[in-house]
């Protein structure tokens, strides 16, 4: 457990995970998770939204993977939010997961509508033991604010989109103020990112390719990340970052990309809260 974060509700959670999002077909999945499994992953990332919350649960059966030696994580979709319609769609999570419970739960998008209700839904399955901690997801700061004004308890994860192309500094120490670990999803920037020089040359430097730069930087900053590849030598590679350190220069010499580049959508952002504040 060296790389496990603590978070605010007690839990532990792997800093480094593996992110299922476009992994697709059964056969694929089961590999994924196997070469995962094997290489060290703890963690694993899905969401109603992606599809194949059954190819996995059925993979780490077929695999015959204890449920208490991986951490579970999936998300609920826009469509399933409100508070019976989150509920329901979580209990059918769970048996296409072939569990009683997950990890970590999160609000896939925020939206206005339905706001509260689904926090509050998430508040009773984490009571229930469906979900061990509950989080959210593309949240900016403007919605942790404006959830925080009804919430009984805050979500311990913020998963938003985050790479050297779009650092989110601001809300990096907003979460950090806050007790939230923020988690980035495409921590390589869907591969976009991965021919920058300046990531070339710091990688020579160590030794180490512009993946394994990146995904070191993300440690250091002391977010949780969940690269995703289909790919053993890649699923291999991106966990091979435990033996080299950034310097200060270099963590600013990766800062210095950002430019604000999404690969994703934007998070909705006008809300009542705005209105009123
Ligand atoms: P593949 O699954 O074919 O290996 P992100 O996690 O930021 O969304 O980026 C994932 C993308 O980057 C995928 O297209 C994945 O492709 C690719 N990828 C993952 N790891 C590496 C790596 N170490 N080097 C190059 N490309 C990678």
């Amino acid at each position: 457990k060296d790389n496990w974060v603590k978070l605010a509700d007690g839990n532990q959670m792997p800093q480094e995970g593996f992110g299922l999002y476009k992994v697709d077909g059964q056969e694929t999945m089961t590999n994924a998770i196997k070469d995962a499994y094997s290489t060290g992953y703890r963690l694993f990332d899905t969401a109603q939204l992606y599809g194949n919350e059954a190819a996995a649960g059925t993979a780490f059966k077929d695999l015959r993977i204890p449920r208490d030696q991986f951490f579970l994580t999936t998300k609920v979709a826009e469509d399933n939010q409100g508070y019976d319609q989150t509920i329901q769609s979580v209990k059918e999570s769970l048996k296409r997961l072939q569990t009683d419970y997950v990890d970590l739960l999160l609000i896939h998008w925020p939206i206005e509508q339905h706001f509260f209700e689904t926090w509050r839904a998430f508040e009773d399955l984490k009571r229930a033991g469906m979900a061990k901690s509950i989080g959210v997801s593309n949240y900016q700061m403007i919605h942790l604010q404006y959830l925080a004004t009804k919430a009984h308890e805050m979500p311990v994860v913020d998963q938003v989109e985050l790479h050297p192309l779009l650092t989110q500094k601001p809300l990096l120490q907003f979460n950090h103020d806050h007790q939230i670990i923020t988690q980035a999803w495409s921590p390589l920037g869907r591969g976009a990112v991965l021919s920058e020089p300046v990531l070339k040359q710091i990688g020579a430097a160590h030794g180490k390719s512009p993946a394994q730069v990146i995904l070191r930087w993300h440690l250091q900053n002391g977010v949780s990340f969940i690269p995703k590849s289909v790919h053993a030598d890649r699923i291999q590679q991106n966990a091979d970052i435990y033996d080299f350190e950034l310097s200060a220069d270099e963590m600013r010499q990766v800062d210095a990309l950002n430019n604000y580049q999404r690969t994703g959508r934007e998070p909705e952002l006008t809300y009542e809260y705005d209105r009123q504040y």
